[in-house]
């Protein structure tokens, strides 16, 4: 792959994006090109110091987490986060035993799993599972054809459940549903879908318990099965953790969306403290925080308000769109098309694909910073397949630049927002915190597979809380936790307990 040699188009000037943008997508900067790509030192310049977070930023962010969870646990539909009760109050203690399943809809593929659990001695026995990728007709159909498409799957793979499989005689098969869209939960195993996201438009759902349009489509494909569990990803990921660690508090995902939860004592929730929605034996709460929704005190950008304009939801899930997977490639596309509009950074003019959204993803992006050969061989190779980019060294360099700034940014605000998480239940629930080991479980294809996210969240955790605290505060990853905790939670809620 040749690269554009810098000084070559040094002084050109051209009015940028002509032959690449369709006329909604035309970048608004019409420019003079001066200088070689050393002409975007100054866009980067100011760029790092926008998305800056030095402490004093961390802890603005953290002080404003823990102000948000308590005004959503004060009043629903205030300025809080919406702070969602999950119900799960019986947490899997180790003891269960038998054979539970899964379901786990939160994209484009669900999952369907089973595991044989053994007891305090046994644990997980055995697991198998199974990974559909729903048709893309299926998600603008209707609520009958999804579900019993899904239904019809899983009875496929109940079907397939072998002798290593054990379920007690006199017992119905029962499933954990982990169902990662906005709910109005209204029992551990009942909610109402609020709306549909993530690129799904299926009708007649929303409004109705989702609990009920599973259980109407497994009588449909005649599957006698009994969800006991209703959970959204980030609570089934605690239970999961917290099944081997008794220290688990708080999980976290980090992939294409993000979300935390954490375990809340029951009288510290004034929203809860009109008529009991349950037996009234609650002590403890999982709360889903839907922390995506929070926007305060955010080093934001043009390019953050540009795609968030543009978005389908402006001016909703700002958190999400600064830290998540689904956006932080986008946020690089469009500093990179600011900076091939206006300076030489990729030739004469910006590279058609550039203009195009989310062309460059979060994997892309990650897979530049990957790079350690002196020629950045990698990043060449994937502006090029992906933006249609030649490149040339110090392009490559400023590139690998920018997305360092953006996940830096990142991965410090989502260590910022487990602090803020961690601190509210210090200060205000009985809860121990600081003083003790607390685990903070982890799960999302962004945390797992992005090594200097991790890390830029870690060294934000460490920087807020100091040494000697943050040693007590461990942030673990914890693989597939959701799958087998939803499965731990239908146990744990089984009918037949006891
Ligand atoms: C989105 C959903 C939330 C889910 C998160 C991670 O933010 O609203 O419920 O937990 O994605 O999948």
């Amino acid at each position: 792959m040749s690269a554009v040699g810098a000084g070559t188009v040094a002084g050109s000037l051209s009015v940028v994006c002509r032959r690449g943008c369709p006329p909604g997508r035309r970048s608004p900067v019409v420019a003079v090109r001066s200088g070689g790509v050393a002409a975007a030192a100054p866009i980067l310049t100011q760029l790092r110091g926008k998305c800056a977070t030095p402490l004093p930023v961390l802890r603005r962010v953290a002080d404003a987490m823990a102000a948000d969870i308590r005004a959503g646990l004060a009043a629903d539909g205030g300025d809080g986060l919406p702070m969602i009760l999950s119900y799960v109050d019986t947490l899997p203690t180790g003891g269960e035993k038998g054979l539970f399943y899964a379901l786990d809809l939160g994209g484009t593929n669900f999952r369907v799993l089973r595991v044989q659990l053994g007891g305090k001695d046994g644990r997980v026995i055995d697991t198998e599972f199974q990974q559909v990728s729903i048709p893309q007709e299926l998600m603008f159909g209707t609520t009958e054809e999804l579900f019993d498409f899904i239904a019809s799957e899983l009875a496929r793979f109940v079907e397939k459940e072998g002798d290593r499989f054990q379920l007690r005689q006199e017992m119905k098969r029962e499933i954990g549903f982990t169902f990662s869209f906005p709910v109005k939960q209204t029992s551990v195993d009942s909610g109402i879908l609020i709306k549909w996201t993530k690129g799904f438009a299926v009708s007649g759902t929303a409004g109705r318990d989702v609990v009920a349009c599973l259980n109407e489509a497994m009588e449909r494909q005649g599957l006698n099965m009994h969800v006991t569990a209703l959970v959204n990803d980030t609570v089934a990921t605690l239970a999961g953790a917290r099944y081997w660690d008794d220290d688990v508090m708080v999980a976290v995902i980090l992939g294409t969306g993000t979300n935390a939860c954490y375990i809340e004592h029951t009288d510290v929730i004034p929203k809860l403290q009109g008529p009991k929605p349950s037996s009234g034996r609650m002590v403890l709460q999982i709360i889903n925080t839907e922390w995506g929704a929070f926007s305060n005190s955010l080093p934001l950008t043009e390019f953050d308000r540009d795609m968030d304009s543009a978005s389908i939801n402006p001016g909703e899930q700002i958190f999400e769109k600064t830290i998540s997977g689904m956006y932080l490639g986008e946020i690089v596309r469009r500093i990179l098309l600011k900076m091939a509009n206006t300076t030489a950074l990729f030739g004469v003019s910006a590279p058609e694909k550039l203009c195009t959204p989310f062309t460059l993803s979060t994997p892309n992006i990650c897979a530049m910073q990957q790079d350690e050969s002196d020629d950045l061989l990698t990043v060449g190779t994937i502006l090029n397949d992906v933006v249609g980019a030649q490149s040339s060294l110090s392009a490559r360099k400023t590139v690998v630049e920018v997305c360092d700034t953006i996940v830096e940014r990142a991965g410090r605000l989502a260590g910022a927002g487990v602090v803020g998480i961690l601190q509210k239940m210090e200060q205000d629930s009985k809860s121990l915190i600081f003083g003790k080991r607390t685990v903070v479980a982890m799960d999302g294809g962004l945390y797992g597979h992005y090594p200097q996210y991790r890390k830029y969240l870690q060294d934000a955790v460490t920087e807020l809380l100091g040494p000697e605290t943050s040693k007590n505060v461990v942030i673990d990853h914890t693989k597939d936790g959701s799958g087998i905790g939803a499965a731990l939670l239908a146990a744990a809620n089984s009918k037949y307990a006891n």
